[in-house]
């Protein structure tokens, strides 16, 4: 029997984006459209490229995407979860527009300071003994394997006179609108991450201590520097609508496999 995302007998797959501006353009593609409220979360499932999804706002920060994530796994059976929305680039050749698909996530302000630095920690795994996870917190293979069969295949719209670009990497998770170059700089040379965001990684350990197989795929609206919130304000549109084409197209490419 051939298995999609994980469980056997799987139902959806869940797509959360933090903000409106990251789930609108999904919302207008749904078919067969249904809203349901649980616990302050609106859910809105329907067929998207032919498959089963349930798609949300998760709210921004760690904790609005860990809150969301917990009653979106309580009420619904997943095959698996794409995270979708925009980012800050952490290196100078990422440009508004462009995207990041990442390989694993990493919380960068889960930790302590040891000796004047910043140590950043492994999360723990409240459902397995609380043992330690690892440190980058991989996501799902397979969903990653199909991602980069898309990147091959998909054609975003020029922006800023090119063709955005697709990276895959690191992607690092925060409770700060990064907006320092120096910071920018150290989280991509201490992590090698390739964009920094607010939700991801908390969503990631989520699905981690759950088995829930997961992608993240953000575009980025700014570099994460002092020009950041104007960038973002001018992008974050075009941010937002690439990441989704990015979605789409990934459930498009699973069409006819169950
Ligand atoms: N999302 C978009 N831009 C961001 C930034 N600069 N920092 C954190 N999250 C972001």
């Amino acid at each position: 029997m051939f298995v999609l995302f994980g469980t056997a007998n799987a139902q959806r797959i869940a797509i959360m984006g933090a903000m409106d501006e990251e789930i609108e353009l999904l919302k207008v593609d749904l078919l067969h459209k249904k809203e349901v409220r649980k616990n302050g979360i609106t859910f809105f499932t329907g067929k998207l490229k032919g498959q089963k999804v349930v798609l949300l706002k998760a709210g921004i920060g760690k904790t609005n995407a860990a809150y969301s994530t917990a009653i979106l796994t309580a009420n619904f059976k997943l095959k698996g979860l794409i995270f979708t929305g925009v980012a800050g680039g952490l290196h100078p050749d990422i440009l508004p527009g462009d995207i990041v698909v990442a390989t694993k996530m990493i919380q960068y302000d889960f930790g302590a300071f040891k000796n004047g630095a910043f140590e950043t920690w492994p999360t723990r795994n409240l459902v397995q003994n609380n043992k330690r996870n690892t440190l980058y917190l991989p996501v799902d293979s397979y969903l990653l394997e199909k991602t980069k069969k898309v990147v091959e295949q998909i054609k975003l719209a020029p922006f800023q006179h090119r063709i955005p670009k697709i990276y895959t990497g690191v992607i690092a998770t925060g409770d700060t609108f990064l907006s320092d170059s120096k910071k920018a700089e150290e989280l991509y040379s201490n992590f090698k991450a390739l964009a920094v965001e607010m939700e991801g990684a908390a969503v990631a350990q989520i699905c981690t201590m759950l088995k829930l197989p997961y992608i993240v795929i953000r575009s980025c609206s700014d570099n994460a520097n002092r020009n950041a919130p104007s960038d973002y304000a001018a992008f974050v549109k075009v941010a937002a609508g690439n990441s989704a084409q990015m979605v789409l197209a990934l459930l498009d490419h699973y069409k006819g496999e169950k």
